[in-house]
């Protein structure tokens, strides 16, 4: 039997490098996880539609925390790349996932930066 599959609207990833949890990232992954539980976000409650997970160094320790999203877009893969996260931007995120909107532009770096 295979494991149960959550369909979502997006997949956030935060780094636990150990420059980023240094930067606090560590806090800013479960305060995210509360938040998503809260709100009923999370991809496995009614409703919810966005998936969290740690990462591996995600190739910008310096300027960290790292928060990379993934989702699926007018039929294309769009990523988000994002530096120095703090709740408020992380939430932002999870919420623009939540309601197919548009990616925040603030911190983004790299495809889609703003
Ligand atoms: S430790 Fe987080 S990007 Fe490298």
């Amino acid at each position: 039997m295979p494991p149960k599959y959550f369909k979502t609207r997006g997949h956030l990833l935060v780094c636990q490098g150990p420059n980023c949890k240094a930067r606090g990232s560590d806090l800013l992954y479960r305060a995210l996880w509360t938040h998503l539980e809260r709100h009923s976000l999370a991809y496995y409650k009614t409703g919810g539609s966005v998936r969290l997970t740690e990462s591996g160094c995600l190739g910008a320790c310096s300027y960290g925390p790292t928060l990379c999203v993934y989702r699926e877009r007018g039929g294309r893969l769009e990523e988000g790349w994002y530096a120095a996260v703090d709740f408020p931007l992380s939430e932002a995120v999870a919420r623009a996932v939540h309601e197919e909107a548009e990616l925040p532009r603030e911190r983004r770096y790299g495809p889609g930066e703003g």
